[in-house]
């Protein structure tokens, strides 16, 4: 029988790579949305007008469900209520809806390797205090977690200018030269969701995810595989943190007078100068026999970004 997936994000840009997978692979969706008017119409895609906010909405999106996506995620913002209203309060909110429904056995939370080190940033903490929540709520809903790492490709807004600057022949550096760094494309994320269904493991441990570089990239490493793409030097500028600070305090100024959230805050700093960044697939490649296909260069040298 055809399952149907609740999904959350999928207007975000990783939420709409898992709406298309989905789809490709058979699946009914239904899927969150803020913003009904722009949303396109696809078979097999059903839109549910509401938010993390709105209790009702969350229970007409898993009305008829089998398994829940949670992929909507507060990602910027300029105080720690931001992220706890949406990343904590609204993944608890919609697990009680899954809960009270009685077809929906399964939630996949979209968390990020981030939640390892809560002490980093809002976000961080706000994706760790969420997992934890999630864990100890959850009882007649099945629970899975996913670590991503930086996740990039099409459609994304904050790799991509990186990626194209590092093509042209600059690499903007944060932190020290030391950090490892890892990135996953999304592809072989929308990959591994879908995978994490049709395998129907029963609660686990948070999977991490990345493209399966051990011990990840340092900046060195990203700036020879410029160099071999593009067959000319790339040079390194290393943005200070006084620069980087700077940096976050206009940014969450100019937020105050957009009205839009910021995505440099001096909290987000923690984030970009942390050192260890590097990720391992092991134990989700052992539970549900996930791996990546996309390493890196190849996506770089593809223009699959
Ligand atoms: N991108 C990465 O590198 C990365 C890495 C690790 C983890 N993640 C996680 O992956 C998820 C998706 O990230 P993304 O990069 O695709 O971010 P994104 O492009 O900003 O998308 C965020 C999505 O969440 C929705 N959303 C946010 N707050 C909501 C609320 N209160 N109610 C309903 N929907 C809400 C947005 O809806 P609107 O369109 O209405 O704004 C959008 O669909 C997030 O949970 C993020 O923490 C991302």
């Amino acid at each position: 029988m055809t399952q149907t997936v609740a999904l959350t994000g999928a207007t975000g840009f990783i939420g709409s790579h898992i709406v298309e997978k989905l789809l490709s692979a058979g699946f009914q969706v239904r899927a969150l949305t803020r913003s009904p008017s722009q949303a396109s119409t696809l078979a097999g895609l059903t839109w549910v007008r509401g938010s993390l906010e709105n209790e009702s909405s969350l229970v007409e999106l898993v009305t008829g469900a089998d398994v829940v996506i949670h992929c909507a995620g507060q990602v910027r913002g300029k105080n720690i209520s931001t992220f706890t209203q949406a990343n904590v309060e609204g993944s608890l909110r919609l697990l009680r809806a899954a809960e009270q429904s009685d077809r929906c056995k399964r939630y996949l939370f979209i968390s990020s390797l981030a939640a390892r080190h809560p002490q980093l940033s809002w976000y961080a903490h706000s994706k760790a205090i969420a997992e934890q929540q999630l864990v100890a709520q959850a009882s007649s809903v099945s629970l899975g977690i996913f670590r991503p790492t930086a996740v990039y490709g099409p459609r994304d807004k904050e790799l991509n200018p990186v990626f194209t600057w590092l093509l042209r022949g600059l690499l903007p550096q944060t932190g020290s030269s030391a950090t490892q760094l890892s990135f996953l494309h999304v592809y072989d994320f929308a990959a591994a969701v879908v995978k994490w269904i049709e395998a129907n493991v029963e609660n686990s441990e948070p999977y991490e995810l990345c493209d399966g570089q051990v011990s990840g990239y340092r900046w060195q490493d990203l700036q020879e595989i410029g160099q071999a793409i593009r067959q000319k030097p790339v040079s390194i500028i290393k943005i200070p943190l006084p620069l980087l600070k700077i940096i976050a305090m206009l940014s969450t100024q100019i937020s105050c007078l957009s009205g839009k959230e910021p995505m440099l805050t001096q909290s987000k700093i923690g984030e970009l100068t942390h050192k260890d960044w590097s990720a391992t697939n092991v134990t989700i490649t052992r539970n549900i026999g996930w791996t990546p296909n996309i390493r890196l260069e190849r996506a770089l040298r593809d223009g699959l970004f």
